[in-house]
């Protein structure tokens, strides 16, 4: 694309732009000097949300380089609720990335999301009155998202969000297949204390159709 990004643009379909966001940018974002796989249309979702839940603990399953765990925890400073994220993943890159910044505020665990030792350290840094926000972010496979959507919905708090990410695998050839969105729809079936928000995809370029789920009871 050359200069004129909007003149150049305007012929672009949904599609081409999800495409282009994908290719083009979806690894370039960074926050803070360190990577941020998101886009930025759902990243004003999330803001909304936590501002609207005023969750005490955020926990970010799957962090890679860290940029996305740094977001959430400046996040946090904005609400009143004195909140703190714990962020999950299987490699040590993210961990090692946010040295300067851990914190009680800012608690990394290594291990795999649906291990019930790594279950156990996030159930340790919960209590019963926390407010809990997830957002599963991943290996997107829909046997993985299945195990992530059983082993933590009881710790999502009424009112709050399961956020599942990355359901436009399903839609788009992104190489997941079946992805978060199949393992979504077929868990919200047995799961009727979770709600699909659709009003969280109402600026249709979200990559997570169908990801919003808002647990009602
Ligand atoms: C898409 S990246 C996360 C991106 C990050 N949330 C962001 O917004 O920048 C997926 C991450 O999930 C991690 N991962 C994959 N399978 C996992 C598992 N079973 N348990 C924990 N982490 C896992 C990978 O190591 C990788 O760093």
């Amino acid at each position: 694309m050359e200069n004129n990004y909007l003149e150049n643009s305007l012929p672009m379909t949904i599609k081409d732009w999800l495409y282009y966001h994908q290719n083009r940018l979806h690894f370039r974002q960074k926050y803070r000097g360190l990577d941020m796989i998101k886009n930025p249309f759902d990243l004003i979702i999330y803001e909304e949300l936590i501002w609207q839940v005023r969750p005490t603990v955020v926990i970010e399953i799957g962090n890679a380089s860290g940029g996305f765990s740094l977001w959430l925890s400046d996040r946090m400073k904005m609400v009143d609720t004195n909140g703190r994220v714990i962020t999950i993943d299987i490699d040590s890159k993210g961990d090692t990335n946010l040295y300067k910044y851990k914190s009680d505020k800012l608690i990394s665990i290594i291990g795999d999301c649906n291990d019930i030792k790594t279950i156990g350290k996030v159930r340790d840094n919960i209590g019963g009155n926390d407010k809990v926000l997830i957002i599963e972010d991943s290996s997107h496979t829909a046997e993985n998202t299945l195990s992530v959507l059983q082993n933590y919905k009881d710790i999502i708090s009424v009112g709050s969000y399961f956020i599942i990410e990355d359901g436009i695998c399903d839609i788009l050839d992104l190489g997941v297949r079946p992805g978060p969105m199949s393992a979504v729809l077929e868990w919200i079936k047995s799961n009727s204390n979770f709600q699909i928000d659709r009003e969280c995809e109402r600026y249709i370029l979200t990559y997570n159709p169908n990801g919003y789920l808002k647990r009602i009871r």
